[in-house]
């Protein structure tokens, strides 16, 4: 019988699976979100917790996403429906793809927002504006940017014209050409980086920050936020390594797989960090500073460093790649799905997809000047996104995937459809499912409401 494949195709191999994923994985989450949501909580205890988060809850749900898209080879929301008639449950789990469909809507929202901000430092990296500036010139440069909302409008519309044109074309074909060169060059400037914070004289006490815990400046919110981030930086809970998995060969460890692509990931976050705080520390700034962290810090390294200008632009043309290679992820559940449900071409499903977020995305670019002073539940409508997606939306998705991998499949079906053998991998990988990872979401929701 021929092998079963996605309307959509297949990855040419498990390479291109690895580098598609690994895309999806590294990208605003890594860099621009681990260090300043890090540094807000206090650093450490923070660090500690979100590596915890993804080697028992992270790892084993990315395996289970990969494993249900690639066994069902369908979008998301039909992917459960198919699985969950199969394994006689009902057919409402179809709505937990269509959360991560929404999800992805409102999570592109503001993250082209933020892939805006890291296209104008391209611009301004470029130009040498930050040669020789002052910590407090850097911050003022950024105050310019965010308060400006036409020119954020600008930068935003132009990264979501690129993210549909990426989309409308189809993910596979640049794509796997773009993350091979990209991913090298990034570890390459993060280095670089902390090369430059190992000059400073605060490097100690930047790592010191990022690594030594202390748990009395964590709270119940505190450890929700990086478990949310496991979810957002890994990409889980919303289907879009499900659909990814969709397109994977059979054939290809799907263990193997997602271990590399969790490891490279966290490199990446750790890297940005170990670059970050010292630098903060060296020029007196604000660990907690919140979104602008990067944007207020990088800035002055490239000011300093020789040849600064050029590593600058490069750094933030990566950025801007691997936010790319990011959102176009956020948005492939949604027009696949699209798609399928009202029989449109891809080109169509991408505009109107784009259209949508594009136009949610305006909410977030008011929420940093004209509409600052909105509030929802005390947050700004930015804050308010971020909050439900990361810590609301990404981790119950996970925690519904955990359950239906754990509980409604049966343990012969996802042993053969992840193709493993029945030893240690695959009962770890059982308990890390059925009890470990849906238990841990449901302990640290309830911490953060205060019942606990
Ligand atoms: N993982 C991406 C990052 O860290 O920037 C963000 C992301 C992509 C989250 C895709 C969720 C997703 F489905």
């Amino acid at each position: 019988m021929a092998e079963q494949v996605s309307i959509h195709g297949q990855w040419s191999s498990r390479l291109a699976f690895i580098l598609a994923a690994t895309g999806s994985a590294v990208g605003l989450g890594n860099i621009w979100k681990f260090p300043y949501i890090a540094g807000e909580n206090g650093g450490g205890a923070f660090v500690l917790i979100y590596l915890g988060c993804i080697i028992l809850i992270g790892i084993p749900i990315m395996m289970a996403e990969t494993m249900i898209g690639r066994h069902a080879r369908l979008n998301p929301v039909n992917a459960m429906k198919k699985l969950a008639l199969e394994s006689g449950a009902r057919s409402s789990w179809k709505y937990l793809g269509l959360m991560g469909v929404v999800a992805g809507f409102l999570i592109l929202s503001y993250y082209s927002v933020i892939a805006g901000w890291a296209m104008a430092y391209v611009v301004r990296t470029g130009a040498g504006i930050f040669e020789g500036a002052t910590a407090d010139g850097v911050a003022s440069i950024f105050k310019g940017l965010i308060s400006d909302p036409e020119r954020l409008m600008g930068w935003h519309t132009l990264f979501m014209l690129i993210t549909m044109l990426v989309v409308a074309r189809g993910v596979k074909g640049g794509l796997e050409k773009a993350v091979r060169f990209l991913m090298p060059t990034l570890f390459v400037l993060l280095f670089v980086l902390v090369g430059y914070a190992m000059n400073t004289d605060s490097f100690d006490k930047g790592l010191m920050f990022l690594f030594n815990p202390d748990f009395s400046k964590i709270n119940g919110a505190g450890v929700l936020t990086a478990m949310g981030h496991a979810f957002f930086t890994l990409s889980l809970g919303m289907g879009a390594i499900m659909v990814y998995g969709s397109y994977l060969p059979n054939n290809v460890s799907i263990a193997k797989t997602t271990f590399a692509i969790a490891a490279a990931d966290t490199l990446v976050a750790l890297l940005a960090g170990a670059a970050i705080f010292p630098i903060v520390f060296a020029n007196g700034l604000e660990p907690g500073a919140g979104p602008g962290l990067i944007f207020q810090t990088l800035p002055i390294a490239f000011g300093q460093m020789p040849g600064g200008a050029l590593f600058g632009t490069l750094f933030f043309v990566l950025l801007v790649f691997a936010a790319i290679s990011s959102s176009i992820s956020l948005i492939e559940p949604a027009v696949a799905w699209i798609m399928e449900r009202f029989s449109i071409s891809r080109g169509m499903a991408s505009f109107w997809c784009g259209l949508v977020t594009w136009f949610i995305g305006l909410g977030t670019i008011a929420s940093f000047n004209i509409g600052e002073e909105v509030k929802f539940f005390g947050l700004t409508f930015f804050d308010l996104l971020d909050y439900l997606t990361a810590n609301i939306m990404l981790p119950l998705g996970g925690l519904l995937i955990a359950l239906f991998a754990g509980w409604i499949m049966l343990a012969d079906k996802s042993r053969e459809a992840l193709e493993m053998k029945e030893g240690f991998v695959f009962m770890a990988w059982r308990f890390l499912v059925r009890f470990i990872a849906p238990l841990a979401v449901f302990v640290v929701f309830l911490k953060a409401i205060k019942v606990l």
